[in-house]
């Protein structure tokens, strides 16, 4: 997606090896009108798969999956990270390693809003490890629901989130694809 590359090129600022800070249009300040265009072009991608709803995890995959469900005019559901010790009764659970972060989240999903044989899209602003939609895809299978698909914003190709959902025969569409960051610049795959 042209805009988004731009935008990244513009306002994007990498950190240390693999970080890509985009907090002044994605994840912190956010651009409605850009998220807008995401969840329109995602729609457009996924407009033939009889998606009933849409899942993603608080809280920076929550603006792209919203637009997403306003374009497909479904429900949008994100897990919860668990704060508590206790675990609330009903609820789909799982365990969310995040290597940036290097703390593990313990993500859920309230079992009255996802259930047996809901067709699910995933959607989420990086795809770096995978963890996030690992764990989501662990979440749609206790629900026996049908992932039908991710729909990433800003996919990271050099490390193997993308490799390990290809293994798993998901069908993932990025929007944004980096190749490489060389000297504090960004490099898309075409
Ligand atoms: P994953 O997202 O593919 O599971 O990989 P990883 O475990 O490395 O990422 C953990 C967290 O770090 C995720 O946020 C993810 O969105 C974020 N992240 C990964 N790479 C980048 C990056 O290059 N730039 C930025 N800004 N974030 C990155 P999270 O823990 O779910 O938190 P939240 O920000 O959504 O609240």
């Amino acid at each position: 997606m042209k805009q988004l590359e731009e935008r990244i090129k513009q306002e994007g600022r990498v950190l240390g090896e693999d970080i890509l800070k985009v907090d002044a249009f994605l994840n912190h300040q956010i651009d409605p009108e850009l998220m807008q265009a995401i969840g329109a072009t995602f729609a457009q991608h996924f407009q033939n798969d009889k998606i009933d709803k849409i899942l993603t995890v608080e809280s920076s995959g929550i603006a792209p999956a919203v637009f997403t469900g306003l374009a497909l005019h479904v429900p949008v559901v994100f897990a919860r990270k668990n704060k508590s010790l206790t675990l609330p009764d009903g609820v789909w659970t799982a365990d969310v390693y995040s290597y940036t972060k290097q703390t593990t989240n313990h993500v859920m999903i309230d079992q009255r809003f996802l259930g047996a044989g809901e067709r699910v899209l995933i959607i989420d602003d990086f795809l770096a490890n995978g963890q996030a939609v690992a764990g989501l895809l662990d979440i749609v299978d206790q629900a026996q629901a049908v992932a039908v698909g991710a729909g990433i914003v800003i996919e990271k190709s050099f490390q193997k989130g993308r490799q390990l959902l290809d293994d798993r025969g998901l069908p993932v569409v990025s929007l944004a694809r980096i190749k490489a960051f060389r000297d504090g610049q960004v490099e898309f795959d075409s």
